[in-house]
């Protein structure tokens, strides 16, 4: 059976584990009362028993379903929520550029409200894309993409703890490679593009790939591997990797071998979207994928895509913790116990990449990264406020002989080849005073070398 996943938590208010903290501190300054440590004592719900030992417990939702039933057991049970669809492409962009973001408004506001943290699913995706981007190609929709993930995660910025930037973009069978989409073909370097685009417009939060079938060390989970050293080694900004966990009435049994090796990379890594079949293996897998996630340091967190079984995409599986009546199932109890017999290793993980400081006087800085192969290379421009905002800016980039400019995203470029000014386009030309924002281009030849000028206006 085939699987996919996405996961939650993000810069949050947790009013419940501050309330615990408390009454813990509490009960120690009273010397009169005689109370078992706190550490000993069972959480009675999914978020506070992940909260033990720093983690989370979240679960997909809609915004229609804040309501009822749905919405009592989430807010009793669950410290973070992910959108199960109004944050993707389609729902976000209906028309190019005609944004609409009133369900996932909506989630964040609940989740606020309920001090819950936020996953953002998913900046870029081959399937659920709005018919107008199914349509477009090459530098067309490399722009588009671009676009989309900078007006989205800017709309969200500070708000989501971890985004899957990209969903689902290695293939399924033995060969570990890229699936096919028309993203795909706009050039392998799409990804990357996609991670430092969503770093430029919400450099606080942690930024997933996110893919299914990677339940263990296979062909497709080892393309995913290769492609994440690659990144971390080029220092491409990836922060984490989901783990969809969408699974039948098996469980491979390297699958927290498998997180481990994710792990060891130094990237977090998260269960994003779990629901298992219904069988006579459910309560089992579930309590191993719990104690597999608890068992690496830097597993921070465990998201169930949906809350009870009627609620599920998989609903003919019964594949959730909660049955149709809104009754604990047996899976539900033993993933609260298993919750309950950890309460370490903590997840201590360090926030994204630091961006560089700012400099000091007005005006702006700029700099840039290179990703080079023989023939052609993909520039990545960061362009930095001083200690004054500002309100556009243009940098000038001196080419090398015999390069060309094959295309641009997130800035407007003045001509393809020798010196070129890139200036701000509408929806990035403000920054704040210290603040960043990067553009891009590619091109065929050799990238240019050097420190660019940036001029503010
Ligand atoms: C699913 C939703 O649950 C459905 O409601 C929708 O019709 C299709 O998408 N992998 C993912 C999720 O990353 O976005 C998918 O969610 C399930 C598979």
């Amino acid at each position: 059976m085939n699987h996919r996943s996405t996961d939650d938590r993000g810069p949050v208010i947790r009013p419940r584990t501050l309330l615990l903290a408390l009454a813990a501190g509490a009960a120690l300054v009273a010397p009169t009362v005689l109370v078992a440590p706190a550490a000993n004592a069972a959480a009675s719900t999914l978020g506070a028993a992940a909260a033990q030992s720093g983690r989370y417990f979240g679960a997909a939702t809609n915004s229609f379903m804040l309501n009822g039933q749905h919405a009592t057991i989430l807010n009793r049970e669950f410290n973070s929520i992910v959108a199960e669809n109004e944050m993707k492409w389609d729902a976000t962009e209906p028309q190019q550029n005609g944004f609409n973001f009133t369900g996932g408004d909506r989630l964040v506001a609940h989740a606020r409200a309920n001090g819950m943290s936020v996953r953002g699913h998913a900046l870029v995706w081959h399937a659920q894309q709005p018919g107008w981007a199914q349509n477009l190609s090459g530098t067309a929709l490399r722009n588009a993409m671009t676009n989309h993930i900078t007006r989205v995660a800017g709309h969200f910025r500070g708000q989501i703890h971890s985004w899957d930037v990209v969903n689902e973009a290695f293939a399924d069978g033995g060969g570990g490679g890229r699936r096919d989409s028309n993203l795909q073909r706009t050039g392998n370097d799409w990804i990357e593009v996609a991670f430092r685009t969503a770093r430029a417009a919400d450099p606080g939060a942690k930024l997933c790939y996110n893919d299914y079938n990677t339940d263990g060390v296979n062909a497709k989970s080892t393309g995913i591997y290769n492609m994440v050293r690659d990144f971390k080694s080029r220092g491409v900004p990836i922060d984490c990797v989901g783990f969809q966990s969408h699974l039948g009435t098996t469980l491979s049994s390297d699958y927290q071998a498998n997180l481990q090796r994710f792990a060891d990379l130094g990237v977090d890594v998260q269960i994003t979207e779990l629901d298992v079949a219904q069988g006579s293996n459910q309560a089992s897998i579930y309590e191993r994928v719990t104690r597999a996630c608890l068992a690496v340091a830097r597993c921070t967190g465990i998201t169930v895509w949906g809350v009870r079984d009627n609620d599920s995409w998989r609903r003919n599986e019964n594949p959730l913790l909660f049955d149709a009546n809104g009754n604990k199932k047996p899976a539900y109890q033993s993933v609260l116990n298993a919750l309950n017999s950890v309460s370490g290793p903590n997840p201590t993980t360090p926030p994204p990449t630091t961006t560089p400081p700012p400099p000091t006087g007005g005006g702006c800085t700029a700099s840039v990264s290179l990703n080079s192969w023989n023939g052609g290379f993909v520039a990545t421009v960061k362009v930095t406020a001083g200690n004054s905002a500002i309100r556009g800016w243009t940098v000038r980039v001196a080419l090398p002989g015999g390069t060309a400019i094959t295309g641009t995203w997130n800035a407007q470029a003045s001509g393809s080849s020798g010196t070129v000014n890139f200036a701000n386009v509408g929806y990035n030309g403000q920054v704040g005073a210290g603040g960043s924002t990067e553009f891009g281009f590619q091109g065929t030849g050799t990238g240019p070398s050097g420190t660019p000028t940036c001029t503010a206006s």
